[in-house]
């Protein structure tokens, strides 16, 4: 049986590096689970559908195909504002969820990060971590990366985006965000990427032990 560590928390928590992170180092496969909602939400706009029809939404992400998806295409700040409107419709995650717990029984192990592994598509997870900061610190974060890239940004900006993007993700009626109750809680408002990584390793060292 694949080994499943979960990743969730809300974004620009950290929890995309950290997941790469331990793929690499134990050799399992990453799928980032917001790029299928962002891949959704894309292919709607692209085809000029609205993102309010869930029947064509769903048709939309039943096609869709995992080995396809790329960040750098899906990163743009319009399509997560659109992705997180389409992953409020419940026919949606469904789609995608089938195809995320697919993509969980890759053999020797996958890692998922998302908003809700832990509780939803992999709640039998042995290692579930949930990765938060701050709405301060993550707006902080993003703010940095969007002027390292050379683009422009403004802090307040950024942070009223990030707090109403908690609000949506946290307040949906189906699969809100939030901690599954045997998730270990990493905090990296004060913590380095590093150092979450660390504790990461330990309680995977440890659940690898055990199965
Ligand atoms: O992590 P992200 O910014 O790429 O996610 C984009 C949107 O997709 C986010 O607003 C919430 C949604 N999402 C979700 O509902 N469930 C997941 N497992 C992953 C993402």
């Amino acid at each position: 049986m694949s080994f499943i560590i979960a990743i969730d928390g809300p974004a620009a928590a950290g929890k995309g590096t950290l997941a790469r992170r331990i793929a690499e180092t134990y050799g399992f496969h990453h799928l980032d689970t917001g790029l299928t909602y962002r891949a959704t939400a894309k292919a709607l706009l692209d085809a000029g559908l609205p993102l309010d029809d869930e029947a064509v939404a769903e048709k939309v992400a039943l096609e869709l195909d995992l080995a396809g998806l790329d960040r750098t295409v899906l990163s743009r700040h319009e399509i997560g504002e659109a992705a997180s409107k389409v992953a409020v419709m419940s026919k949606v995650r469904r789609a995608l969820v089938l195809a995320q717990q697919r993509f969980a029984t890759k053999e020797p192990g996958a890692v998922l990060d998302g908003r809700d592994i832990g509780t939803v598509v992999c709640p039998e997870a042995p290692v579930k971590l949930y990765v938060t900061a701050s709405a301060e610190v993550r707006a902080r974060r993003r703010h940095d990366e969007m002027i390292a890239a050379g683009n422009a940004a403004d802090y307040e900006t950024v942070l009223s985006d990030v707090k109403k993007r908690d609000e949506r993700d946290m307040g949906r009626a189906d699969s809100p965000l939030k901690p599954a109750e045997d998730a270990h809680l990493l905090d990296t408002s004060e913590m380095s990427i590093e150092a979450a990584f660390q504790a990461a390793r330990h309680l995977i060292d440890a659940a690898l032990k055990r199965n």
